[in-house]
C-alpha cells in the first residue's frame, strides 16, 4: 500500500491534536483525583488565609482537600500530631509545623529531597532549610512563613502624653505607669503579652531573659544554663508587671486574647507576632492607622539586648501518606514565591524564600521597612540542642515561670528545681518515638 504524503501529514496533525486535547484534558481533570486531608492554621485569620491559598491549588489541578483546623494552642496540636504519628495513621496527609517541632517529628515525615527539583531548597533561608533537616540529611519540612516576637504600642497614646517608644523595660514600666494614672479611660491596660502556661510563655519568658543578658535556656552545647542571677531579676521584673501594668488575666492569656483586647484599643503596649499588624490595620479596626511598631524592648545597661523570640510554620508530608506525590506538590505551591507575596500583602506574614527579600517591590513594602529591623534581633528557642526532648524542657520552663508569676515560687527557688529537672531530662537515654 502507497500513503502519499499528504496523510501523512494529515495522519501527523491528527495525532498531535488528540494528544493536546487529551494532555489538556488530563492537565484540567487529573486522571486519578484524590483527596488530601491538611492541618490548616490554628484557627481564626490563620486558617482563612490557609483555605483562600489551598484553594487555588484545588482548582489548578482538580484534587481536594480537607481541612483539619487546629487550635491557638501550638503544644495541644503537638500531641495530637505526635498521637497519629505514632500510630502511622494515615488520616492526616499535609502538617502544619512549628518552627521547634522538626526535631520531635521528623521520624515520622517524608524526606522532601526526591521529590523536588535540585535547586529549589536552595531558594528558601538556609537557617531555616537547616532547622527542618534532620541528623540523617533529610529534609522534612518546606518553610511556609516566619515570625518574630515583638512590641506593638499605641502611637496616638504616647505622643498625647508626649513619650517616645521605649526602649528599655524601665522606660516601658513608666510610660504605660505614666498613661494609666492620666488616661480617662478605665478599661485602658499597660502591657499585654501571653501568660498562660504553654509555648507561648516560653516564647514571652525566654525573650525577658535574653533581653536581661540571661541565656536562651540551654547554650549552644546543650548545657543548662537557665539558673542565673540576670534569669532571676528578669522574671522579678515581669512579676512586677503584674497588677499594676498587666492585668491578672493576661496569666490565662494566649495570642488572639490579648490581640482582641489590644485592637478593641483597650491596651498601651502588646508583645505579639506579626500576623496581628494585618488585621489592626483594616478599616473596620478601631485603632486603625494608631499603631506602631518595633523590637521588644532590652534591659538597662551593658548585657541587656534587643531580642524576639524567632517563630514561624512550615509544611511537612506524613510520612504514611498514600499521596506523597500530590501533597509535595500542594506544600510546593503553598510555599511557592507568588504565595509568599500573596501572603505578606494579606496576611503580614513574613517569607522564607530569599527572592522575597531581594524584590524591589517587596523590600519597598511599608510593613517590611518596619518588620526588618525587628527581625534582625531574631532568636531561637533551644530546639537543635534538645531535639525531641524540645517539648519536655519547654513545658517545664514554662510551668517554673508560671509559678513564679503566680506568686507560688520565688523565681530563685523556682530556676533552681528548674536546671535540676532540666538536667535530669536531658542526661536520660534518648528514646525517640
Ligand atoms: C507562633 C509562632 C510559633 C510559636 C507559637 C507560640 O505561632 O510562630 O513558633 O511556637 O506562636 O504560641
Amino acid at each position: 500500500m502507497v500513503i502519499c504524503k499528504r496523510e501523512v501529514v494529515f495522519s501527523r496533525v491528527r495525532w498531535a491534536l488528540i494528544i493536546a486535547v487529551a494532555v489538556g484534558w488530563a492537565m484540567a481533570t487529573p486522571a486519578m483525583a484524590v483527596k488530601l486531608v491538611m492541618s490548616c492554621g490554628t484557627g481564626d485569620f490563620a486558617t482563612e488565609v490557609c483555605l483562600e491559598a489551598t484553594q487555588q491549588w484545588e482548582e489548578q489541578t482538580g484534587h481536594t482537600v480537607e481541612h483539619h483546623i487546629g487550635t491557638y494552642l501550638t503544644s495541644l496540636n503537638l500531641g495530637m500530631f505526635q498521637q497519629l504519628l505514632a500510630a502511622q495513621s494515615t488520616d492526616l496527609d499535609i502538617l502544619q509545623i512549628d518552627v521547634i517541632w522538626p526535631g520531635m517529628l521528623h521520624h515520622h515525615l517524608l524526606d522532601l529531597r526526591p521529590y523536588l527539583p535540585p535547586d529549589e531548597l536552595g531558594a528558601f533561608l538556609p537557617a531555616l532549610i537547616a532547622n527542618n533537616t534532620a541528623p540523617d540529611g533529610s529534609v522534612v519540612a518546606l518553610p511556609q512563613f516566619t515570625d518574630v516576637g515583638m512590641l506593638y504600642y499605641r502611637k496616638d497614646l504616647l505622643e498625647q502624653y508626649g513619650h517616645a517608644p521605649p526602649s528599655t523595660w524601665d522606660e516601658l514600666e513608666r510610660v504605660a505607669t505614666d498613661i494609666l494614672n492620666r488616661h480617662p479611660d478605665p478599661l485602658l491596660e499597660g502591657f499585654l503579652w501571653q501568660g498562660k502556661p504553654y509555648e507561648g510563655l516560653t516564647c514571652n519568658a525566654l525573650e525577658w531573659i535574653a533581653s536581661q543578658g540571661g541565656g536562651s535556656i540551654l547554650d549552644s552545647q546543650g548545657r543548662v544554663t537557665v539558673n542565673n542571677p540576670q534569669a532571676i531579676a528578669a522574671l522579678e521584673r515581669a512579676t512586677r508587671w503584674i497588677g499594676t501594668i498587666t492585668p491578672y488575666w493576661v496569666l490565662h492569656a494566649v495570642e488572639e486574647d490579648t490581640r482582641r483586647a489590644f485592637h478593641r484599643g483597650h491596651a498601651i503596649f502588646m508583645r505579639n507576632w506579626p500576623y496581628v499588624w494585618h488585621l489592626i490595620q483594616t478599616d473596620e479596626s478601631p485603632v486603625q492607622g494608631k499603631v506602631g511598631i518595633m523590637p521588644l524592648p532590652k534591659a538597662e545597661g551593658v548585657r541587656g539586648s534587643h531580642v524576639g523570640a524567632l517563630g514561624g510554620w512550615s509544611l511537612a508530608v506524613n510520612r504514611y501518606s498514600k499521596h506523597p506525590q500530590e501533597s509535595v506538590d500542594l506544600i510546593r505551591h503553598l510555599t511557592s514565591y507568588s504565595s509568599q507575596v500573596w501572603r505578606i500583602q494579606e496576611a503580614s506574614l513574613l517569607p522564607t524564600r530569599i527572592q522575597a527579600y531581594q524584590d524591589e517591590a517587596f523590600v519597598s513594602y511599608p510593613f517590611y521597612q518596619q518588620v526588618a529591623p525587628i527581625l534582625h534581633h531574631a532568636i531561637a528557642r533551644p530546639s537543635l540542642q534538645s531535639g525531641f526532648k524540645y517539648n519536655r524542657v519547654s513545658k517545664k520552663f514554662w510551668n517554673a515561670v508560671s509559678l513564679v508569676l503566680q506568686g507560688q515560687q520565688s523565681a530563685a527557688a523556682s530556676l533552681q528545681a528548674l536546671e535540676t529537672e532540666l538536667n535530669q531530662i536531658l542526661e536520660a537515654p534518648s528514646i525517640a518515638h
